[in-house]
C-alpha cells in the first residue's frame, strides 16, 4: 500500500479541475439529477488496506458495474451452461447495440452488453426463488455490508425510458433465448442496474476477483480459480464495450464502467480499484475514470502487462 496513497493524491489534484469535454448520462432522467463535480477514488489492497480520496464516501448509481455480479452469481448457479446462452467475444459496438443479435440468432456477444446482461438476468431468475432479494442477499454477503440496496427511483426512471432494452429482450425472445415473462426479466435488470455502492465498498465488494478461493465471512466460495480467471478475461475484453481495446492499451488492467460514472479494475495480485467521476466520454465510459486510471498504473507500473 505505501506508495499508492501519495500516488492517487497527486494524480487527484492534476486531474480534479481539467476540462472534462464527458457529459452526463440523461437518457435515465434520474442519473441527470447528479452533480458533475463528483470525483472520488478508493483502493483496497489484497493485505485488506484501504485509502480513498474525495467523493470515495458517496454513494452512487453502479449501472454496468453491476453486471459483473450478476455474471458471477449467474456462473456459480449455472455453471458451464452459461456459455450456451451468451458468447464471451468483444462486441465492438455500443453497449445498447441490437445490430448483431439477428446474425448471431439472439445470442449475445457477451455478459456485459446490455443483450447479454438481459440473457444473465433471466438465466438467474431460473435459479432463484426472490430474484431481487436472492440477489440484494448475493451482494451483502460478499461485501460484508447490508447497506447495499436497489436506488427505486433510478430504477423506476429506467423503467419509463428504456426502450431499447425493452426491444432488445423483445428481440432475443423471438430467437428463444429468454425463457421467462419479458416484463419480469426487465424489472429485474433495471433493479440490478440501479444498485448503489461507494467507490470504497465497490473495492470490497469486489476483491474475490483479487483472490483465489476467496471465501466470505459466512466461509462461503462464490466462484472456483478457474471462473475468477475467466470473469477477469471478460472484463479485459468487453468491459467497456466499443472502448475495450482503448482501457486495455491505457490502463492495462480488467475493469468495467458503468454510466453511472464509476469504473472499477481489478489487478488480480495486487488490488481492487475505484474511481467515480459522472461525465462519460462518447463510448459512455466516465472521462476523469479513464484518465486518472491511465495516470495510476503507469505512474505505480501495476498494470497486467
Ligand atoms: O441498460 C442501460 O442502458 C443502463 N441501465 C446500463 C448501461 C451502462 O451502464 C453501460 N455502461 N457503460
Amino acid at each position: 500500500m505505501k506508495k499508492y496513497p501519495t500516488i492517487i493524491d497527486n494524480i487527484y489534484a492534476e486531474i480534479k479541475d481539467i476540462k472534462d469535454e464527458g457529459k452526463v448520462a440523461n437518457y435515465i432522467p434520474e442519473l441527470g439529477c447528479i452533480s458533475d463535480e463528483n470525483f472520488g477514488i478508493s483502493i483496497t489492497t489484497i493485505e485488506k488496506q484501504n485509502y480513498g480520496v474525495g467523493d470515495f464516501e458517496k454513494k452512487f448509481s453502479i449501472q454496468s458495474i453491476s453486471k459483473i455480479l450478476s455474471l458471477t452469481l449467474a456462473y456459480q448457479l449455472e455453471g458451464e451452461n452459461l456459455w450456451q446462452r451468451v458468447d464471451v467475444e468483444p462486441s465492438g459496438n455500443p453497449f445498447n447495440s441490437l445490430q448483431q443479435l439477428e446474425s448471431d440468432k439472439g445470442i449475445p456477444r457477451n455478459p456485459f452488453i446490455n443483450a447479454g446482461a438481459i440473457v444473465v438476468c433471466d438465466v438467474l431468475i431460473g435459479h432463484l426463488k426472490n430474484p431481487k432479494e436472492d440477489f440484494l442477499d448475493f451482494c451483502r454477503e460478499i461485501a460484508n455490508n447490508y447497506d447495499i440496496n436497489y436506488n427505486e427511483k433510478v430504477a423506476e426512471s429506467e423503467k419509463r425510458t428504456g426502450f431499447r432494452n425493452v426491444a432488445l429482450c423483445n428481440f432475443i425472445k423471438s430467437f428463444g433465448n429468454i425463457k421467462n415473462n419479458v416484463d419480469d426479466v426487465l424489472d429485474f435488470y433495471f433493479h440490478i442496474c440501479s444498485l448503489e455502492l461507494t467507490c470504497k465498498e465497490l473495492t470490497e465488494i469486489f476483491m474475490y476477483l483479487t483472490e483465489d478461493n476467496y471465501t466470505t465471512h459466512k466461509g462461503n466460495s462464490i466462484i472456483t480459480e478457474s471462473q475468477t480467471k475467466r470473469i477477469n478475461a471478460i472484463m479485459l475484453t468487453c468491459g467497456f464495450y466499443d472502448e475495450s481495446g482503448e482501457f486495455s492499451f491505457r490502463v492495462g488492467l480488467p475493469g468495467k464502467s458503468g454510466v453511472g460514472g464509476g469504473i472499477v479494475a481489478i489487478h488480480p495480485d495486487k488490488y481492487c480499484i475505484a474511481v467515480w467521476s459522472p461525465k462519460l466520454n462518447e463510448k459512455g465510459n466516465s472521462f476523469k475514470g479513464m484518465l486518472f486510471l491511465e495516470n495510476f498504473t503507469t505512474k505505480t507500473a501495476s498494470s497486467i502487462f
